[in-house]
């Protein structure tokens, strides 16, 4: 098959290209770094020529409005009429009030079932390196800032394969919901990370307020029990992340491979 991966350079979308790739798919990769911009549109046409499946993992970056950007991300792929989109989205989405990020992926759900195209959506919790992200994004001076929430991360290679098992399969609309196997603490997660990266500062957990924080606490953004489960725990993640960060410092000359969590 010829499979098409919005925001293939990405976490999940290069785990996506990877795992298409292995299994002798043809991949185009659409992103801004190999030339096409899914929100004007530019190059997208001419890239999802001939496609035979498209998925969407694309993401906001620093300063983008999350709803105008999936709107306009799903515009451009289902504007050039590909047989099927699979849209990777996040569970319970939509049990977190206003939160923009989540607003954008609901707006995006609803954009590819308004599209015309056949569709699948593909929910998953948060990904291992979730706990790298907030490590880094909480950082104020020397602290590290995380919220308190209640997640069952999974393992974003397990997110890419499944985005290729259902970009091979017939469309269903809503999928079943993918999570992790363990329910972990997000605070718990981000000093697992900076432990076994070697950065070993202080994590303060902070609440974050309205809606959103209080789901994030009480398990409102937890998968229902009927949804699947990954294998790879953060447990087993943390010891690939320490591997890594042992091997980047022996001397520097590993450079990382594109699988390896940082
Ligand atoms: N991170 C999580 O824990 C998690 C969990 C569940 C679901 N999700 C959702 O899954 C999606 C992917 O997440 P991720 O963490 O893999 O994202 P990511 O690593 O931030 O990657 C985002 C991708 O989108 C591309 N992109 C951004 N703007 C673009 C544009 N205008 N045109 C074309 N491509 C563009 C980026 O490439 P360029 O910058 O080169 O354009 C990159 O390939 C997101 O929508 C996120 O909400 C994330």
């Amino acid at each position: 098959m010829k499979i098409a991966i919005a925001g293939g350079t990405g976490q999940a979308g290069a785990q996506a290209a990877l795992a298409a790739g292995e299994r002798g798919h043809e991949v185009i990769v659409l992103a801004r770094s190999e030339g096409i911009d899914l929100v004007s549109g530019s190059g997208a046409a001419a890239a999802l020529d001939g496609v035979d499946a498209v998925i969407d993992a694309s993401g906001v970056r620093p300063g983008d409005d999350p709803v105008a950007f999936h709107e306009a991300v799903v515009r451009s792929l289902a504007g050039a009429k590909p047989p099927r989109i699979v849209v990777l989205s996040i569970v319970n989405c939509d049990r977190a009030g206003d939160y923009p990020l989540y607003r954008g992926k609901l707006a995006q759900e609803r954009a590819v079932e308004g599209s015309g195209v056949p569709f699948t959506i593909a929910r998953t919790t948060q990904f291992h390196e979730f706990a790298a992200q907030v490590w880094r994004r909480g950082a104020r001076g020397p602290l590290h800032f995380s919220p308190r929430m209640r997640t069952r991360p999974v393992a974003v290679r397990e997110v890419g394969a499944r985005l290729v098992d259902l970009a091979e399969a017939a469309p269903v609309g809503r999928a079943a919901d993918l999570g992790g196997p363990c329910e972990e603490s997000l605070v718990e997660m981000v000093r697992g990370y900076a432990r076994a990266s070697g950065a070993g500062r202080l994590v303060i957990p902070i609440n974050l307020g309205g809606a959103f924080g209080r789901a994030q606490r009480d398990g409102s953004l937890l998968p229902e029990p009927d949804a699947l489960r990954g294998t790879e725990t953060f447990a087993e993640w943390l010891v690939r992340v320490a591997a890594a960060a042992g091997r980047r410092g022996a001397g520097g000359e590993d450079r990382g491979r594109s699988d390896e969590p940082r």
